[in-house]
């Protein structure tokens, strides 16, 4: 009997293979051994000409018959699924089923964390909720960099104001999100750096700018097997960015070489662009469709159809059938977990004297002032907005934590305390005046204050509206040695801090998403030591660079916008200019304290040694900074930024406990973009090696000969 079973299970593996072995002789693009270009270019060849055509442009976007924002119609006869894309930066938007999707920490919130398995998290976490909705593209990540403080969308970018930031995290990102065996989309390319007027604006860049300055988080993008690109609405340098031949197909698809493809952002298609280095007309086809691409010639036509393609067979989308529906619920207590993980790893301690955080949990008489502790606003505006099912208030987080019954402010009932340790909180929605000196009823004032942004407009000013800069700085002056000032803030990106010297604490959570009252909470009461640190630069002021209408024209609707500032905006004006921000790109405190030992330089490799020397458990971001003093080179001999990030990477390190932090600088990190050999040449000479906690908080230096 058992020779029998074991025949037959032999006889089956033969058949399998044989059919396997036909299959794959008959459909050379299901064998999985070749690598996903072969197996594009090896599928297009089996095309006819309408059904290439008929994938270089959209079908629809949200109706009955094509419920994603982009969708593309499949080739059944080929076993080509339908491509299915959705929205956005921070998680599903699922216009029709609010609620349905977890609403995750925006892109400029997860790169807080400076941490590339926090990014890794986020993606994971994102991508598997699309696949779960039975997409198979994510429209994201948003890579810009932070030119301009006030740019509406700077809330989903994950670069921050600093190219090498975004460049490392991006890859991350986009490997969580196409390990889901969904395709990612790096957007939006290139230099859509304000909202103002984003449909017409030029945006007037140099080349060496663009290569040092706005390029490298598209190339990590590309190192990371990006499967595609969105270009965006602007023009640069007067050319629109979805039919600019030189951003497109010069500097993307041949120098940096993208092998993906570049959809349009929705309607920012000009003209049938194919042979510029647009592959596909989002979300319809008045440019790109089976007449008009008659004109063009063939092999344009097979290459984009092999650059789409391409990847979807590198995340698996070709050989496994998704059968998931968009009118699923896929968001989950397992996903909000993970997305209050995210939030918690990149918030961010700015200010913390006399060691006012964190909070203990017994006898404690706690305010609770604004209404962003009971209604938080979690995330930006736009296509990118994640609509959470609900959000779990901070008040009730805090009165949880405490063990006091949760305070409905609806109900009237304003103030609870616990009988078994002495605990109260009061609710204050920030109208009420508060008092002149600190009263018996409560030793520690917590303050919830929120600004946002959305897609479409920059931001008129970077201040906290509705009042809530002047309560603030009323219950700064509250006076009561006992009595402790507290800030928790929630920002789609830099904002003005007047009354920061009136608090003893600040927190930033940016815009969190909807995980945000347990992540702030843990942090409040020390249940998570705070280990975030600013991607972009806090202000003193508006405006302090002193950006010229020119380069920016800010709400005046202006045609054009002039990079002549070329490196020097975020932390390399302020070095420029010697100015002292009020908070410094790379700022985040924590509840221990760390030490740096000397540095040692061999080589391209640098390392310092790193100790815990508090009290409890925490993290460092460690950063390396870069700079060249008065050395100038290639042929625009450009005035070189005193330091540039180059390095950086979060150590978890309990008390007394010691670790070597090392960096190797690679040819990259050490070169200009050479605008005569149109490539990369080294910085020779002698570079400042700065390593430390923040921009402005610099431990250890040295000097490192490159050559
Ligand atoms: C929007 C946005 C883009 C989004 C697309 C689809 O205008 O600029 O980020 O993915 O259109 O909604």
């Amino acid at each position: 009997m058992k020779t029998i079973i074991l025949l037959s299970v032999a006889v089956c593996l033969v058949i399998a293979t044989v059919i396997a072995e036909s299959n794959s002789k008959q459909q050379p693009w299901m064998n999985k051994k070749l690598d996903p270009k072969n197996r594009a270019r090896a599928l297009m060849n089996q095309m006819t000409a309408e059904e290439k055509k008929g994938m270089l442009y959209g079908y629809g976007c949200q109706s009955k018959e094509w419920p994603y924002v982009g969708n593309v119609a499949a080739i059944p006869r080929l076993n080509i699924p339908s491509l299915k894309y959705n929205d956005g930066p921070q998680g599903f938007r699922d216009d029709a089923i609010p609620g349905s999707t977890t609403a995750w920490p925006s892109g400029l919130t997860a790169a807080a964390s400076w941490q590339r398995e926090t990014l890794q998290a986020w993606g994971e976490g994102m991508g598997k909720e699309f696949y779960l909705k039975g997409a198979n593209v994510q429209l994201g990540p948003g890579v810009c960099v932070a030119r301009i403080p006030r740019n509406g969308r700077n809330f989903e970018y994950l670069s921050g104001e600093d190219p090498f930031l975004g460049y490392v995290l991006v890859q991350d990102a986009i490997n969580g999100i196409q390990s889901q065996q969904v395709v990612a989309n790096a957007k939006h390319y290139v230099n859509n750096n304000q909202e103002t007027n984003r449909g017409s604006v030029s945006e007037n860049v140099d080349e060496r700018t663009r290569f040092e300055m706005y390029y490298p988080p598209f190339v990590g993008a590309i190192e990371a097997n990006v499967g595609s690109m969105m270009c965006s609405y602007n023009k640069i340098n007067h050319v629109y960015s979805c039919e600019n031949n030189g951003t497109l197909m010069t500097d993307l698809k041949v120098r940096m070489g993208f092998d993906g493809y570049v959809m349009s952002d929705w309607g920012a298609t000009h003209s049938l662009s194919i042979e510029q280095g647009l592959d596909q007309e989002m979300p319809s086809n008045n440019f790109f469709n089976q007449t008009s691409l008659d004109s063009k010639p063939q092999h344009a036509i097979d290459d984009s159809v092999v650059r789409i393609l391409t990847g979807f067979f590198a995340v698996g989308v070709m050989d496994k059938p998704n059968p998931n529906q968009i009118s699923s619920n896929v968001t989950s207590i397992e996903q909000n977990d993970i997305a209050q993980k995210i939030s918690e790893n990149s918030t961010i301690l700015l200010k913390n004297v006399n060691e006012a955080l964190p909070l203990q949990k017994t006898n404690l008489k706690v305010v609770v002032v604004g209404a962003q502790s009971w209604q938080p606003v979690v995330h930006g505006g736009g296509s990118g907005q994640v609509v959470p099912a609900w959000v779990k208030p901070p008040l009730w987080s805090i009165c949880d934590m405490l063990g006091v019954d949760r305070i409905d402010p609806s109900t009237g009932t304003l103030s609870k305390c616990s009988s078994d340790n002495g605990n109260c909180v009061t609710y204050n929605d920030g109208s009420q005046n508060p008092p002149g000196t600190a009263s018996k009823d409560y030793n520690v004032a917590i303050l919830f204050i929120q600004t946002s942004s959305s897609e479409g407009s920059d931001r008129p000013n970077l201040s906290f509206a509705n009042g809530q800069d002047q309560y603030t700085t009323n219950w700064g002056q509250v006076k009561g040695n006992s009595f402790r000032k507290v800030l928790v803030m929630s920002t789609p990106g830099a904002v003005l801090t007047p009354w920061a010297d009136g608090m003893d604490s600040i927190l930033l959570n940016f815009m969190p998403g909807q995980a945000m009252g347990d992540a702030i909470t843990n942090v409040l009461f020390g249940e998570v030591n705070p280990s975030g640190k600013l991607p972009l630069t806090f202000p003193n002021k508006e405006n302090e660079q002193e950006m010229t209408v020119a380069q920016y024209p800010g709400l005046q609707n202006g045609e054009n916008a002039t990079y002549s500032e070329g490196f020097f905006f975020g932390y390399r004006w302020y070095d420029k200019h010697k100015v002292t921000p009020k908070f410094s790109f790379g700022h985040g405190l924590s509840y221990t304290t760390f030490s740096y030992g000397k540095l040692s330089i061999d080589g391209r490799t640098v390392s310092v040694d790193l100790t815990n020397t508090g009290k409890v458990d925490g993290a460092e971001v460690v950063q390396l900074y870069v700079g060249f003093g008065d050395q100038k080179f290639g042929p625009d001999q450009r005035e070189e930024p005193v330091k540039q990030l180059k390095g950086f990477e979060k150590y978890y390190l309990s008390p007394g406990e010691s670790i070597t932090a090392t960096f190797t600088l690679t040819d990259r990190d050490l070169s200009y973009w050479n605008v005569d050999s149109k490539s990369w040449s080294l910085k020779v000479g002698k570079a400042d090696i700065s390593v430390g906690s923040s921009s402005s908080d610099i431990r250890s230096n040295g000097v490192m000969n490159v050559q």
